[in-house]
């Protein structure tokens, strides 16, 4: 069932939302070559707490930590490490918080110092394609045509969508009704109406979409080795139009 949300409830959703953007602003100017990511983790849940809001992820279905870090071929629920970031990698850190009886969720594929022309041309595909499908958020149409404009992009550009994870609604619960496919033929699903909030987050790699989860039940790598970006924001469907909320200055 999907939970429609008030203008009050959808301004709530926002100011979650505005703090994970802020944070993630914040460890984003931290990832350099010699960083690592138990840090970032450890400051993502410092910079939560100062604000008044809790880690969304930690102890969600018995998730370790407050962030999730996957680097290069990890396509996401990487675990932060002391092992240090170096010049050429690039780096998805997933965030989520609860603040004021709502949820914010929103991730960021970063490169680490100066990375391959693949590695830039991936996680711009990967960005491209998330506001494409946020385009497509639009009341009247239906939940597949953002699927649909997502797969269309990341295919253009050579690559592959990962189909395992998807999008999800969000408001008093981290995953809600619908889930938000990043494939599929356009035109299909329930209709998108104002008030639906949603989390849209594609993965997208250099080679098959096909991946693996490592035996600590989390780690999920690309199944061929290839490099993996992740970009997710949180939406409100308005009868303006898609809004997002997971932004500190109104844009991306
Ligand atoms: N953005 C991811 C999601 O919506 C992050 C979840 S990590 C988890 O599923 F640890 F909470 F599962
Ligand atoms: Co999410």
């Amino acid at each position: 069932m999907v939970i429609l949300k008030s203008p009050s409830e959808i301004e709530k959703i926002s100011q979650s939302n505005v703090i994970v953007a802020e944070i993630l602003e914040i460890l984003q100017q931290k990832v350099k070559p010699g960083s690592d990511t138990a840090t970032l983790d450890k400051l993502s849940e410092e910079l939560a707490l100062a604000r008044n809001a809790s880690p969304a992820f930690k102890g969600y279905r018995g998730y370790p930590y407050s962030l999730c870090t996957s680097l290069n071929q990890q396509v996401v629920h990487g675990f932060p490490s002391k092992r240090l970031l170096k010049e050429g990698d690039i780096l998805s850190m997933d965030f989520g918080i609860f603040y004021n009886g709502y949820y914010g969720d929103a991730a960021i594929t970063v490169p680490v110092g100066k990375v391959s022309k693949v590695a830039e041309r991936l996680m711009k595909a990967t960005k491209k394609a998330l506001h494409l499908g946020i385009e497509q958020a639009v009341p009247g149409k239906r939940l597949s045509d953002i699927s649909h404009a997502i797969q269309s992009c990341v295919e253009a550009a050579g690559f592959s969508v990962v189909r395992k994870f998807v999008g999800h609604g969000i408001g008093k619960a981290l995953h809600e009704d619908p889930q938000v496919p990043n494939y599929g033929e356009p035109g299909m699903g329930i209709r998108l109406k104002p008030g639906m909030v949603l989390a849209i987050e594609p993965m997208v790699n250099v080679g098959s979409y096909e991946v693996k989860t490592l035996e600590d039940g989390w780690t999920t790598v690309t199944k061929d080795g290839s490099l993996s970006a992740h970009f997710e924001h949180t939406i409100a469907v308005t009868e303006d139009g898609p809004v997002i909320l997971s932004t500190t200055n109104g844009k991306a």
